[in-house]
């Protein structure tokens, strides 16, 4: 019998899942994406799992200058918001000095975004209906389950395919101009993510410093 583990591919797939990082300074705002790639990897995605067949995510693919210029204007104002609350990755500080280091990178790196994700020459903004807003906890984790499992495996396919991107979600707090500025129907439809989209200036992503996971694994009890 062959199981996962013998298949010559599991180093590649492994390879994928440990360096999608989210790749902020080094996406490249000179070379245009081209629009197949961006279906190709949205196929691979729709492999993903979600709650019924009544919960298929849509994604909104933003290559229009004008638009992204608008988005960004909306994400940089999320980040000024976002960026002074005790919460933020910028007002994060660890005791060990890997972590604090990976931390001050994270921050510098989010803040470039922020005032150049205009340049991205694709953002994807996955989408999903109904709503959450009202729904009891457990329909809200149906829902968002069904449409983030596609929203990494985007990520993940379009690592495959050579390119890079970067998972942000602070522009939520702007949902409703930035569904006016797409023509989504704001009433109905959750926006779940924007996702930008490049090629990478530089291709050498190796994984990332996490801590043990015996630390966060209970085996039959917390
Ligand atoms: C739920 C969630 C929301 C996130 N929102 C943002 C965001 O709005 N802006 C941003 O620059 N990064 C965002 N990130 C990216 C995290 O900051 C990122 O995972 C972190 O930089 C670690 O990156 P690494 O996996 O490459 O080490 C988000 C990630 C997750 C999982």
């Amino acid at each position: 019998m062959v199981t996962v583990g013998d298949l010559p591919t599991q180093s590649a797939v492994d390879h994928v899942l440990s360096t999608t990082r989210n790749v902020r300074k080094r996406l490249d705002p000179t070379r245009e994406v081209p629009r197949e790639l961006i279906e190709d990897c949205l196929r691979v995605a729709m492999q993903a799992p979600i709650g019924s067949n009544a919960l298929y995510p849509h994604f909104v693919v933003v290559t229009d200058p004008a638009k992204r210029t608008a988005l960004a204007g909306f994400y940089k104002r999320a980040w000024d918001v976002y960026a002074p609350l005790p919460t933020s990755a910028a007002n994060l500080h660890f005791d060990d000095p890997i972590h604090e280091a990976q931390q001050a990178r994270v921050t510098a790196s989010s803040a470039y975004l922020a005032e150049h994700i205009a340049d991205v020459p694709v953002l994807v903004i996955p989408c999903i209906s109904p709503r959450v807003d009202g729904m009891p906890m457990w329909v809200q984790a149906c829902i968002w389950g069904s449409v983030l499992p596609q929203s990494w495996s985007f990520m993940l396919a379009a690592r495959a395919r050579g390119l890079a991107s970067a998972w942000t979600q602070i522009h939520i707090q702007f949902e409703d101009e930035v569904a006016a500025v797409l023509g989504i129907d704001h009433a109905e439809v959750q926006q779940a993510a924007m996702i930008a989209v490049a090629y990478p200036r530089r291709d050498d992503f190796k994984p990332a410093y996490r801590e043990p996971i015996q630390k966060y694994t209970h085996w039959d009890n917390w």
